[in-house]
């Protein structure tokens, strides 16, 4: 499984695009885990675990025991540990304690390329800050192994000025280059959600991007053409099975009873193995009409 985590429901930016910026939302998340808690989730689930995503839909880097976190995931042996970012907390120190805890990736998040419109989109963030990080990535690339990935989500606004990206952000500080498309989340306080005015020129744009990427070693991934965006990812199809969503206020499926039930004992309770064997016969056509869907959309992380 994927095992994708939020040790606490909070941010400290208000980025424009985010359901951080939407009252309602914000009023209902709260909480963080304790490290007994933390204890149990790993127990229950890391020994399942391909990959864990640190910080998924809140701000990570608020949790105290971070550092605690990637030791136990290395404790129960996940092969791979990232955490998702927006950096403005980071400093040298913390990059060097999470990497000497055995931390594999950091997914940082970036909306607007130069300041003006980093600091808009990024609401409360710190460019100059930002920067120092990518300054700190750099130095730190050369004692550690491990990779930094920028996750830019774009809109009609922000998309352009990725053209400028290696004027502004070194290519030896970063490995991969995610461009998303943006998504409603919420009443959010950027909420144009329309990216048909990139059509004319998001195909060029993509094409310099990529020699830029090839020529500084770093990986681009990105959505081939604009026009198929919204088209459903066959992948989604074992969602179900490999995506499982911990944060203080939900716990993978609501009927497990996760304080008490081991994962085995939970499986055998509602016949998983059985389910998941059943639907490996299942063609995509009979997935698709399933009553219970087992394809999703919206993925946070
Ligand atoms: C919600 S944040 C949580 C993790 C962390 N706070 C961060 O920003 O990296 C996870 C990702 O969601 C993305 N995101 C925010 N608003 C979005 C939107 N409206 N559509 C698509 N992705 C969005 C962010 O760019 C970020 O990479
Ligand atoms: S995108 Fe991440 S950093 Fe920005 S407000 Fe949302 S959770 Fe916070």
């Amino acid at each position: 499984m994927a095992v994708n985590l939020d040790p606490v429901l909070a941010c400290n930016l208000r980025c424009k695009m985010c359901y951080f910026t939407d009252e309602e939302y914000v009023k209902k998340i709260k909480g963080q885990f304790s490290v007994e808690e933390l204890n149990r989730v790993a127990k229950v689930v890391f020994k399942r675990a391909l990959k864990l995503q640190i910080g998924c839909g809140t701000e990570p880097t608020l949790y105290k025991h971070l550092e605690g976190v990637v030791k136990l995931g290395k404790e129960y042996k996940v092969p791979y540990i990232s955490l998702t970012t927006n950096a403005n907390l980071l400093d040298y120190e913390k990059i060097e304690k999470l990497l000497e805890a055995g931390l594999n990736e950091f997914t940082i998040s970036l909306h607007g390329v130069r300041k003006g419109s980093y600091e808009y989109f990024m609401g409360k963030a710190s460019y100059e800050k930002f920067h120092e990080v990518f300054d700190y990535f750099e130095t730190l690339k050369k004692y550690y192994n491990f990779k930094v990935r920028i996750n830019y989500t774009f809109n009609k606004d922000n998309f352009e000025e990725l053209i400028d990206l290696f004027s502004h952000f070194n290519g030896e500080s970063f490995d991969f280059l995610q461009i998303r498309p943006i998504q409603k989340l919420g009443n959010t306080e950027y909420n144009n959600f329309d990216l048909s005015s990139l059509k004319g020129n998001y195909n060029s744009i993509l094409l310099s991007l990529k020699k830029m990427c090839k020529d500084n070693n770093v990986i681009l991934m990105a959505p081939d053409s604009i026009t198929k965006l919204r088209q459903k990812n066959t992948a989604s199809y074992l969602y179900k099975y490999t995506y499982c969503y911990v944060s203080p206020q939900a716990f993978w499926k609501k009927d497990f009873i996760w304080k008490q039930e081991t994962f085995n004992q939970y499986s055998k309770r509602v016949q998983w193995g059985k389910e998941i064997w059943n639907n490996i016969f299942v063609n995509k056509k009979q997935l698709e009409t399933t009553p219970n869907k087992l394809n999703y959309e919206v993925d946070l992380s």
